[in-house]
């Protein structure tokens, strides 16, 4: 293509030079921002000349950002989850969206067991614990934690992720697993993990020894699990979080780990990240990770790729690959 009609990419967050590179032997590139994250401002700035936008999946594509985009066709998120799109805008404005879905399924699923492991066997207080001088001799009951193997996994949201994280569980840990889904799995992938399904959530929040969230983000997720689900669990019960924030209502579930209501809860995801619900920082009873369940460095390429993919596809055979719009 001559360079004076390739499609101008705006690149929203940062890259590796690699996937630069791509980039710019297919499109002009405008990415030279020292300060990522953009500023919403910069963001809708920069964009109003672009026929297309590479993004990290927490930038805001809605009608006001498009009524200023007037050459804008595709958004490229370079995620799985894809919340920052207001999808019907986007249709309205002929936008398409797409995200990453598969690449990071195995990666998120190995981090969401481990931030599962961390939270019930407490091995972030216990390193806090050692590192500020406290341990002074072995005693029985130093930092007891719950078990992990053989007991009840509960996940809601059964997708790609949360079947990877149920094979761990059940194939690795001996768990038990029960599950909630808008659609139940086909018998033979339930038969395969001897996954219960339950019908509602609050059967998962009420018979699981640990819960797992996975499922995607929504406006009719926003605070599904608050101080009401949150009390339907086990008081030794854990709570994972690695879906999106905005699912949590952050303040409620301090509260309950302050009064110890469950036993721990791993997030990896906050409702304004990266803002912190002020009283979860003061728990000893919560693992606090900054939305790294995909950081690998092979996985954050293979992410990165599959959205350049998507763009390249987009403009050179005017139809991308992992649509959502
Ligand atoms: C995803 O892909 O949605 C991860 O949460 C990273 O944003």
């Amino acid at each position: 293509m001559p360079t004076s009609s390739r499609p101008r990419i705006l690149v929203a967050t940062s890259v590796f030079p690699s996937v630069l590179e791509r980039l710019r032997q297919h499109f002009e590139v405008d990415a030279e921002h020292p300060h990522y994250p953009l500023s919403p401002a910069t963001f809708r700035q920069l964009l109003a000349d672009k026929d297309g936008s590479l993004l990290s999946g927490s930038q805001a594509i809605h009608a006001e950002v498009l009524a200023q985009a007037p050459r804008l066709k595709i958004a490229a998120n370079m995620s799985v989850g894809f919340n920052n799109f207001d999808l019907p805008a986007m249709r309205a404005a002929g936008v398409v969206g797409t995200n990453a879905p598969g690449v990071l399924t195995e990666t998120t699923a190995d981090f969401g067991f481990a931030l599962l492991l961390a939270t019930a066997r407490r091995i972030t207080e216990a390193e806090h614990y050692l590192r500020a001088g406290r341990w002074k001799e072995w005693r029985y009951d130093t930092l007891l934690g719950q078990d992990v193997h053989g007991t009840t996994l509960g996940i809601i949201g059964m997708g790609r992720i949360g079947q990877a994280i149920a094979r761990r569980g059940v194939l690795g840990f001996g768990m038990k697993l029960i599950y909630h889904n808008r659609s139940r799995l086909d018998a033979a992938t339930e038969a395969g993990l001897q996954a219960q399904y339950a019908p509602t959530k609050e059967d998962v929040l009420r018979h699981a020894d640990h819960v797992v969230l996975v499922l995607p983000y929504t406006p009719a997720a926003h605070h599904l699990i608050g101080a009401e689900q949150i009390a339907l669990m086990k008081p030794t019960a854990t709570l994972v979080n690695i879906a999106r924030g905005g699912i949590v209502d952050d303040v409620a579930l301090a509260e309950a780990l302050r009064q110890r209501r469950i036993a721990a809860a791993g997030l990896d995801v906050f409702e304004n990240e990266p803002a912190i619900a002020a009283p979860l920082l003061e728990l000893d009873n919560v693992v606090l990770t900054p939305h790294v369940a995909s950081a690998t460095a092979s996985t954050r390429l293979a992410m990165a790729n599959l959205a350049v993919d998507n763009l390249v596809a987009f403009f050179t055979e005017g139809k991308a690959l992992t649509p959502v719009t």
